[in-house]
């Protein structure tokens, strides 16, 4: 598979991304990009150049998933990555946007898309791109990942009505915030009213 980076070749960010993420989130990570190409040839994008980037985006997406405490902070201090009030309480969510930018400024990616689709795989954002959404979705649903009741809705449904899927996804998450008391990050909330808006 090609990849679209300026630094690596594909085995070369495979062999990078082994050696910066645990064994799970590795498996994970190829599980998002492989589900991720699937899902763009499913809905008629099968050139290489497009499945080189989703697949690209699908690898990288968790590249800032397990950085120590120490590492973490100094990246955010380093690329001066700004936090929210949401993102300092609640610092998993950093690593869609810290792994947007190392994405960029360590793994040599300059596809201003396959960023973006890193940055949002984790809340979502309203108005969500196909490849955003793709990303999104397979990080969601990938076969790796612990199973969960909905997938028997979502699952199929990802492959014939996407944008139904991510509302469906959304409306998930929102549920299960609620049962753990949890509050909901403001672009997540704001995919869900675009998305319920159009789409359930
Ligand atoms: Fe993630
Ligand atoms: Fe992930």
């Amino acid at each position: 598979m090609l990849v679209c980076t300026e630094k690596y070749n594909d085995s070369e960010l495979r062999a990078a991304l082994k050696k910066k993420l645990d064994p799970a989130r590795y498996e994970h990570s190829l599980g998002v990009a492989y589900t991720a190409c699937n899902l763009f040839l499913s809905h008629g994008h099968g050139s290489t150049e497009e499945l080189s980037r989703v697949y690209t985006a699908g690898l990288l997406h968790d590249c800032a998933k397990c950085l120590d405490e120490e590492k973490r902070d100094k990246y955010i201090k380093k690329y001066n990555v700004e936090l929210t009030e949401m993102e300092i309480q609640h610092p998993f969510l950093i690593h869609a946007k810290l792994g947007a930018v190392l994405a960029k400024e360590k793994y040599g990616v300059t596809d201003e898309e396959i960023i973006s689709s890193i940055r949002w795989h984790t809340t979502g954002c309203a108005g969500m791109s196909f490849m955003e959404a793709v990303i999104f979705s397979a990080d969601f649903i990938e076969p790796n990942r612990k199973q969960l009741l909905c997938y028997e809705e979502i699952r199929p449904l990802i492959y014939k009505d996407l944008n139904k899927a991510v509302y469906l996804i959304l409306k998930h998450t929102l549920a299960h915030l609620e049962n753990k008391g949890q509050p909901v990050e403001e672009h997540t909330l704001e995919a869900y009213e675009y998305y319920s808006k159009r789409f359930s």
